[in-house]
């Protein structure tokens, strides 16, 4: 592995035009492992490669490659490590914090045609995808076996997309996230060197077999390596459900409610709060006729009989704490069109003001912080006079608050930065974190300091420049590359 002293990277990096270019010798000699349809230099491409779902701008890379395999993706990277060049891996762009800019030019590298489903080992309950496979792809390949893959962020995101951002969603209060649901990963480093986190061929259940590399690479939001495939756990789908909404008339109140939930140790399969302007959004963007209030969201799996008993239960407590209209979904048709209408949150909020742009905060408390924690994000958003729809997997202690901001209006954006800001703080102080599951991206960078604190950083500046030395994994992610040059 190509390895520079400190210093010398320094010099090298004086100034950022010091990266390589991808000219026509580059394209070309790229061209020469992947074949000419699998690299574009074409403008729209390039583009559609340079923006995820977030506000941040979009920053095209220089050409968009789209390996075969993952010794393309090695042979790419021994190339662009050589020239100097960035390389931002691509899984389908719905990241929330603006990762898959190509902020210093260089190479995307889009992993969508990598969709091969490896392996499927039912009995263990485990399965083995390459990089393009989107978690969509995996279910309806599973759901016959009786499996599903339960992780779901709202978006039809790539499992290894997914494993970048430690991504979560509904289900994590059940399942966990993407964490606990990742057994071995195939990553190819800076240099090309292709390692698997967890051994070859591995996918035990535990093991404490040296330092958890895989961890490591999950949440590394393609700085640290290109992930060409992963190994995750599979679930039996579970034998009845059923799905319940109520609501309150108070935001105190029904996250009170939450938190009463969970000290009764009830196995929730998921547990989601939306404030009224969220549901308010919802009705008119999924046709539904909610009352436009401050609503929970609950789901229950097991058996038929333990499922009658936890609903039963939750019910109470709901009632309890003035939660009305206690009303159970038990059709399999209505459920789906609840829960769809969950999933499509942010596509709601994003119709119901056309035109402006929407941005997700993403803070995580300890789940005995939440009602204080989600009270204040309301009450700033009163106070700033924003439109605030909160959507939250507060199971977890988990929520995020969609801000709206006119296009081009740098006050409004200002504004939201400032609002993100205090509210990431706030969940700190807390002993929360900036980010549940959306990642550090471009714009919590300094919110990561301050979170981890000086030792950590330096830990974590160590471990990227030890793994990537010219600094070409996405770089400017994650850590600002003024703190590693
Ligand atoms: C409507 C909507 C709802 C969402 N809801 C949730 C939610 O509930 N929970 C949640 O966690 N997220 C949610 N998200 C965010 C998003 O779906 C996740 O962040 C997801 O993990 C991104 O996966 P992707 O394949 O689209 O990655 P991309 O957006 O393509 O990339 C994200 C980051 O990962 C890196 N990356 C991608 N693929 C690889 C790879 N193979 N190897 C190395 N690095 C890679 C990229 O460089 C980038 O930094 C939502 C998004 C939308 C649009
Ligand atoms: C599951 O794994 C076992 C042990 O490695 C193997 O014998 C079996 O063939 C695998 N099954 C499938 C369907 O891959
Ligand atoms: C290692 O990390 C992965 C991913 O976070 C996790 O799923 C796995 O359980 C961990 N393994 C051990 C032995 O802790
Ligand atoms: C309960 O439902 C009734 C009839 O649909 C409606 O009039 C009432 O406003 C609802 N109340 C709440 C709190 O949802």
């Amino acid at each position: 592995m190509l390895r520079l002293p400190t210093r010398t990277l320094r010099s090298t990096f004086r100034s950022l035009s010091s990266y390589g270019k991808v000219d026509d010798k580059i394209v070309s000699l790229i061209c020469n492992i992947v074949g000419p349809d699998n690299v574009t230099t074409s403008e729209s491409a390039r583009n559609l490669h340079g923006t995820d779902e977030s506000f941040h701008p979009t920053r095209a890379p220089e050409a968009v490659v789209t390996p075969l395999s993952t010794s393309h993706v090695s042979e790419v990277m021994k190339i662009c490590n050589s020239h100097r060049i960035p390389v931002i891996p691509f899984g389908t762009g719905t990241g929330f914090e603006g990762g898959v800019g190509a902020l210093y030019g260089g190479v995307c590298m889009a992993m969508h045609k990598m969709t091969e489903i490896v392996e499927v080992n039912q009995s263990d309950f485990d399965a083995t995808v390459r990089a393009g496979v989107t978690r969509h792809q995996l279910n309806d390949w599973i759901r016959a076996d009786g499996l599903h893959f339960p992780i779901d962020p709202g978006a039809g995101a790539s499992v290894c997309g997914m494993c970048s951002t430690s991504a979560s969603g509904t289900n994590a209060v059940r399942y966990g996230t993407m964490r606990e649901n990742v057994l071995n990963m195939e990553v190819v480093l800076a240099d090309g060197t292709v390692i698997h986190t967890a051994g070859e061929g591995r996918r035990p259940k535990k093991t404490s077999c040296g330092y958890n590399l895989t961890n490591l690479f999950v949440g590394s939001e393609g700085t640290l390596g290109v992930i060409t495939q992963a190994t995750v756990r599979l679930h039996g789908i579970p034998e009845a459900t059923a799905a319940a909404i109520s609501s309150f008339d108070s935001v105190q109140n029904a996250v009170d409610t939450v938190v009463m939930i969970l000290q009764c140790g009830l196995p929730l399969a998921r547990i989601e709060f939306l404030n009224s302007d969220m549901i308010s959004a919802c009705n008119k963007f999924s046709n539904l006729q909610l009352k436009e209030a401050p609503t929970l969201f609950l789901e229950f799996i097991g058996s038929p009989s333990g499922v009658e008993e936890q609903a039963m239960l939750a019910e109470e407590l709901c009632v309890g704490n003035g939660g009305e209209n206690f009303s159970w979904a038990t059709e399999h048709s209505e459920r789906e069109q609840l829960w769809k209408a969950r999933h499509n949150c942010w596509y709601a909020v994003k119709a119901t003001y056309p035109g402006k742009h929407a941005y997700s905060t993403d803070v995580v408390v300890p789940v005995s912080h939440l009602p204080e924690t989600v009270v204040f994000c309301h009450e700033l958003a009163g106070e700033m006079g924003v439109p605030a729809p909160i959507v939250g997997h507060v199971g977890d202690g988990n929520f995020h608050c969609f801000l709206l901001s006119n296009q081009d209006d740098e006050t409004e954006t200002l504004r939201i930065k400032d609002f993100s800001r205090k509210l990431a703080l706030k969940a700190q102080s807390f002993g929360g974190s900036c980010t549940g599951e959306h990642g550090i991206g471009l714009g919590k960078r300094e919110l990561l300091i301050e979170e981890v604190g000086t030792g950590a950083f330096e830990t974590m500046k160590i471990v990227k420049k030890s793994l990537d030395p010219l600094l070409i994994m996405n770089p400017g992610k994650v850590i600002d590359l003024d703190h590693l040059l």
